[in-house]
């Protein structure tokens, strides 16, 4: 299989698969606990059903939505995620790349592997800086002026995150960073040699937003590890109000699903909230955030900017989630099986094909701006 022939989500990680060792594709690919919420997540979009209108004239799309202040020419983003490199050498170089190509938002996650400055100075598109609240409240400080300095738009606080999810798939492979692999994760490693070609033959692996702060080097530290240690699971409201205050701009809270919390995040100021259950790693049995929306968007939708991620796969997933009244769409694996699969190029073609699926749908549907979507399209089972 190359990249030309891959049409589709599932083509791509059939491809990643194949590209990367195991427990690097099974971190990836996996959830927590029994992967109820991650199979839930693409599940609740087929529960729902789109009614089309017809005969309207739909020859041209304009699929570009505002959302945080930022202006995007469609309206899915690349959320943060962690440690790219590991997946191609590029890593989130080829993501901003990409994303930019495609005039939309790209985020940088505190477990990137380039630096936010970098990315920052590269591209004009919106740049989002995923944040961990850390234990040491002056490494949170510092880690906001520095995302400040940089000129990043939109600071987005994960805050499902306080500690670990339990991911039994990186239990039995042994993935952490850096690795000690069990017996069978090195097996898995040893059969996909051009991985480790590529790897070594380029830069030293870094994680550059925590360098400076964290020390990695004294033994595996694990993704769990870094949670459980140095996150600050007595984070609460009053916290999160002081970095809001303090951060002064766009300022969005990921992980929110309740109604109540929503509500508190528009009263502390925040102006995004992204409902998300950090696509099924963290909470299993979570509800899925598209089965979510319609709540939180008619309790809140009318002072604050909702978005969703988890399981959106296709044009089609992210139109019922605009219908409902999201402003945007966030996609993880969507992108990261491409970057595997073929680094820029394929995450190109991933969004590519993103594109032509949003704008084929809208015309089928006979919407030709995002603002004609709405419930009226859609149908529950
Ligand atoms: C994860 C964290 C790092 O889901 O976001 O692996």
């Amino acid at each position: 299989m190359r990249l030309r022939d891959c049409h589709n989500f599932h083509d791509f990680r059939q491809l990643a698969q194949r590209r990367l060792p195991g427990p690097i594709f099974n971190y990836i690919d996996g959830g927590a606990d029994d992967e109820a919420t991650l199979r839930r997540n693409s599940a609740s979009f087929e529960r729902c059903d789109l009614v089309p209108n017809v005969l309207r004239g739909a020859s041209s799309v304009d699929m570009s939505v505002t959302v945080m202040g930022q202006k995007l020419a469609m309206p899915i983003y690349c959320s943060p995620t962690a440690l790219q490199r590991l997946f191609h050498h590029t890593g989130e170089r080829a993501v901003a790349a990409a994303a930019a190509k495609y005039g939309t938002m790209f985020g940088v996650s505190s477990l990137g592997t380039v630096s936010l400055e970098e990315l920052r100075k590269a591209h004009q598109t919106p740049q989002v800086y995923q944040f961990y609240f850390h234990k040491d409240r002056g490494l949170n400080r510092a880690m906001m002026q520095r995302a400040k300095e940089a000129g990043v738009e939109v600071m987005m606080l994960t805050v499902d995150s306080i500690t670990g999810g339990n991911r039994e798939r990186d239990l039995r492979t042994g993935f952490s960073i850096p690795f000690r692999l069990t017996l069978g994760g090195m097996m898995q490693f040893a059969i996909k040699p051009m991985w480790g070609i590529n790897y070594v033959t380029h830069e030293g692996f870094k994680l550059p937003q925590l360098d400076e702060h964290v020390d990695m080097s004294g033994g595996a530290m694990s993704i769990g590890r870094y949670f459980t240690e140095m996150l600050d699971p007595s984070m609460n409201w009053d916290d999160v109000a002081a970095m809001v205050r303090e951060w002064d701009g766009q300022f969005c809270l990921k992980g929110i699903m309740s109604v109540n919390d929503a509500k508190r995040a528009v009263e502390i100021g925040c102006t995004g909230i992204i409902l998300s259950n950090h696509g099924g790693r963290q909470l299993d049995g979570s509800r899925a955030a598209f089965d979510q929306l319609a709540e939180i968007v008619d309790a809140v939708g009318d002072r604050i900017d909702v978005m969703m991620d988890g399981g959106s796969q296709r044009g089609s997933h992210v139109l019922k989630a605009l219908s409902l009244g999201a402003k945007a769409v966030g996609v993880g694996r969507f992108y990261l099986y491409p970057l595997a699969a073929a680094g820029q190029a394929g995450v190109e073609r991933a969004l590519g094909l993103m594109r032509a699926e949003i704008e084929r749908d809208m015309k089928l549907m006979g919407c030709t701006t995002i603002g004609r979507l709405s419930r009226d399209n859609l149908r529950f089972r």
